[in-house]
């Protein structure tokens, strides 16, 4: 069976706490000390570590050099809720932290997030997968690079703690999020996507939380927010450097107590929901901007999964061309293929928008090709690295005049930047850092009110 151990030198807290644990099937052993602690740790084999701050010989922290840590989960206790301490742990690898006195709630809500469900839970062997059909999931690809992140999602899978994916457009920053769904243990129970960068701020509450009848104008019915639809289930919070910063604080607390309470309402919910949350932006750098809050990075950041860009894996070009042009000969009623020439010509190409533009490049091929076989002459080629605008019809620079309201001054750019790039949407994204669907959001908004 598999051990916990707790470290505190409160011998009550110690106690009740183990006299929890034991009641929900945990073998348990306590030590008041670091000393005691790095003996249990160098005797057995420990899966959990239920880790206090302040300790007679030293600062609980200073256990992370114990190598055997590493193959724990680490929670850590603190009475004292600081940032400083939860964000220097979850740094070096605790997976959560638990606030003292702890409660039954706190403790179950911990216990699930971290632990891995038994194996007897089918755990999907990733390798066999991929070494038979060249895929995991929904996920194409058989790259090193892929298989790492396979091996990270089939591991995370069985816990419930938070994920954060990052990786530019189109990398299959959701495709990720669905795969970890459907091979966890809520796969039964729903995954829902929010798009932080699709709803308006003033409704986003609302749609994530919930809202009374009555709660504000329009309010005239009351509604069940994706926290609540998503019960048992999976909340993929795309794009979340776009949630406003009062929501992310509402974020935070849910993510750190579990309950939430609906607009309009003082009565807390309970829920159970595995985030995953994505951004195709260096997370870092939107703190710095002020875009988002630090300590939410931190608590959503607990398990990072980085997708790298296509053209950092061509390797997988030729798997994933297969795929596609198989989906899209299932759907039109013929079957074409790509000479080898096509697939040279695409290795050469950067890739700005990633899989998504691949999937798009090759649907336009495939139309535009007579016969069966698709050769060189649509495919996509770089260009010259810094193309000289006119010839692209666009102003190389844009010039504004102080004071411009912001607002114009992101609509002028977005437009002349899609002018520059012929109109291609996935370069333009891409080169403006944002994702395909906020540049969409956006060019929708500027058909529907124009200059
Ligand atoms: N590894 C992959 N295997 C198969 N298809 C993929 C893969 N990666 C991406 N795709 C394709 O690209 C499309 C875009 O993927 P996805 O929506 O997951 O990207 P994203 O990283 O979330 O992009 P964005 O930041 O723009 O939202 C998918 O619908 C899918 O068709
Ligand atoms: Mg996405």
């Amino acid at each position: 069976m598999a051990l916990t151990l707790i470290v505190d030198d409160d011998a009550d807290a110690a106690e009740m706490l183990a006299a929890q644990l034991a009641e929900r099937g945990h073998a348990v052993v306590v030590a008041h000390s670091l000393r005691d602690a790095r003996r249990q740790l160098a005797v057995q084999p420990t899966e959990l570590v239920l880790l206090d701050l302040r300790l007679p010989d030293g600062h609980g922290l200073a256990l992370f050099d114990e190598p055997a840590l590493a193959q724990a989960s680490v929670v850590l206790m603190t009475g004292y809720a600081t940032l400083e301490t939860a964000v220097q742990a979850l740094r070096l690898g605790a997976l959560d932290y638990l606030i003292k006195p702890v409660t039954a709630e706190q403790l179950d809500a911990v216990l699930q997030r971290v632990l891995p469900v038994p194996s007897a839970e089918a755990r999907s062997d990733w390798r066999q997968q991929v070494d038979a059909s060249g895929r995991f999931g929904h996920l194409v690809g058989r790259a090193p690079c892929m298989q790492r992140i396979y091996q990270q999602i089939a591991r995370v899978a069985q816990t419930g703690v938070t994920v954060l994916v990052t990786g530019e457009s189109g990398t299959g920053k959701e495709l990720v999020a669905r795969t970890l769904h459907d091979e966890s243990r809520r796969r039964e129970r729903p995954f829902l996507a929010v798009n932080c960068g699709a709803i308006s701020p003033q409704l986003m509450e609302s749609e994530i939380f919930g809202h009374e009848k009555g709660s504000f104008t329009g309010a005239d019915r009351q509604h069940q927010g994706f926290f609540e639809r998503a019960d048992g289930g999976t909340l993929f919070l795309d794009e979340v450097t776009e949630m406003p910063l009062e929501l992310q604080v509402k974020l935070l607390r849910v993510l750190e107590t579990g309950s939430f309470m609906r607009v309009g309402s003082t009565t807390l919910r309970q829920t159970d929901v595995r985030i995953v949350a994505a951004t195709n932006r260096d997370p870092w750098q939107a703190v710095e901007q002020g875009q988002l809050r630090e300590d939410l990075l931190y608590r959503l950041n607990v398990f990072p999964i980085a997708l790298p860009p296509l053209r950092e894996r061509l390797e997988d070009l030729g798997l994933l061309c297969t795929h596609f042009l198989l989906e899209i000969g299932q759907r039109e009623g013929q079957a074409k293929r790509l000479s080898p020439a096509g697939l040279d010509k695409l290795a050469d190409y950067r890739w700005p928008g990633n899989v998504r533009e691949l999937r798009n490049v090759l649907q336009r091929v495939y139309v535009m090709s007579e016969g069966d076989t698709i050769t060189t002459e649509w495919l996509p080629s770089n260009g010259p690295a810094r193309a000289p605008a006119m010839a692209l019809g666009g102003d190389p620079d844009l010039r504004v005049a102080l004071g411009t309201p912001l607002a114009d001054v992101e609509q002028r750019l977005i437009l002349q930047t899609l002018r520059h790039y012929g109109n291609h949407r996935e370069r333009t994204a891409a080169a403006l850092g944002v994702s395909l669907k906020t540049l969409y959001n956006k060019l929708k908004t500027y058909e529907s009110e124009p200059p």
